[in-house]
């Protein structure tokens, strides 16, 4: 698969047919990563900054419906303090991640985001907390905040209705997407890999829709089952097809900023490793106080040690170096073709 060329439907099937790993692919990714990025790997802080969430999505450890998910929400003071320790630590992106907490109003962002901006100019604050109006989106955007995370999950609407509840649509996810990306936000999506019922032109669908968005960002990681969801039984995605997939994204959008995420990690620390030498340059390690860090579960054991924290950042810079790599210590903004 070339670079900068548009594969056809069933070539990107064949691709996405196979689950092992493909040296060539992966190599071919890298060497793509390396002429835009060069060997940078950009490290963001990621903030867990709400346990709650008004939605049911029947993957997720932190859906409503969960009785037995255990709940926090980080107060301003709480998240400024880990911002401190962030910056101390070299983190120059912060990610506020969250359910869809209604008791977060657009108030106490606006709030959080330009109080963070005020104290640290030279920093990025990303947004991850789902679904939200136009006008909410552009309040936080006038805030201060400069990204926003916000997958897909599934671009298929009869997929999209077979991980989802009635309440969900999306036609109103996709509507927020476009709606970030024209307030000015460098916008993030991505989907879940190996999720209950996909199918491989699901994740061709998948390919197409981003490449109708074209994001900055697109992260992607294997379902992993929670055992208090609807779907407790249904078997991990494939780790190894997940980084076939990231070698594909990154010859599909060769400027996209790709992470090493952490539902990979958890099924096994070698992948973090074999999705950065095959095309991803960002590393999301968790900054959250380790005193709630436990309760944010999306699904069965998430990692909450070792190369996972952002305290373990030192470790983190020498696997970099090990494996070919080098930390950024800036933002790390997206570079788009043109600038
Ligand atoms: N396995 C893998 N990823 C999950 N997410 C939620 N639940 C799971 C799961 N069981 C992902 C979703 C969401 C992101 C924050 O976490 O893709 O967008
Ligand atoms: Fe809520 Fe996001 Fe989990 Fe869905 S995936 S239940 S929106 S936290």
């Amino acid at each position: 698969m070339a670079a900068g060329k548009n594969p056809s439907d069933s070539a990107l099937a064949a691709i996405v047919s196979s689950p092992d790993f493909d040296g060539e692919l992966s190599s071919l990714a890298d060497r793509k990563r390396r002429e835009v990025y060069s060997d940078e790997v950009y490290l963001r802080g990621l903030i867990e900054i709400s346990s709650y969430c008004r939605n049911n999505c029947y993957y997720c450890g932190l859906r409503a419906g969960n009785a037995n998910a255990l709940r926090y929400r980080l107060s301003k003071d709480e998240i400024l303090e880990v911002c401190k320790e962030g910056y101390g630590l070299g983190f120059r992106t912060f990610v506020l991640q969250g359910g869809e907490d209604p008791s977060f109003t657009d108030s106490f962002i606006c709030d959080v985001v330009s109080s963070i901006k005020k104290l640290y100019p030279d920093c990025a604050v990303t947004l991850s907390i789902g679904e939200r109006d136009y006008s909410s989106y552009k309040a936080f955007f006038d805030a201060g905040a400069d990204r926003y995370l916000l997958r897909h999950e599934t671009a298929d609407e009869k997929h999209y209705r077979m991980l989802h509840p009635e309440s969900m649509s999306l036609q109103k996810r996709k509507e927020c997407l476009f709606a970030l990306k024209e307030i000015g936000y460098q916008v993030g999506s991505g989907f879940m890999v190996g999720s209950p019922y996909q199918t491989v032109d699901n994740i061709v669908a998948d390919l197409r829709f981003l490449q109708l968005l074209s994001p900055d960002m697109i992260g992607i990681g294997p379902f992993v089952s929670h055992w208090s969801t609807p779907f407790k039984d249904f078997e991990n995605g494939s780790a190894l097809l997940t980084v076939r997939l990231v070698s594909v994204l990154r010859l599909l959008f060769p400027h996209s900023l790709i992470p090493a995420t952490t539902s990979l990690a958890t099924i096994g620390e070698e992948y973090r490793k074999k999705a950065l030498i095959s095309g991803a340059n960002v590393i999301m390690p968790n900054l959250t106080p380790l005193k709630v860090r436990k309760k944010y579960e999306l699904y069965n054991r998430k990692l909450s040690s070792s190369l996972e924290s952002a305290q373990a950042v030192e470790q983190i810079k020498a696997m970099l170096t090990d494996i070919g790599y080098r930390a950024a210590s800036s933002r790390g903004d997206v570079k788009r073709p043109d600038n």
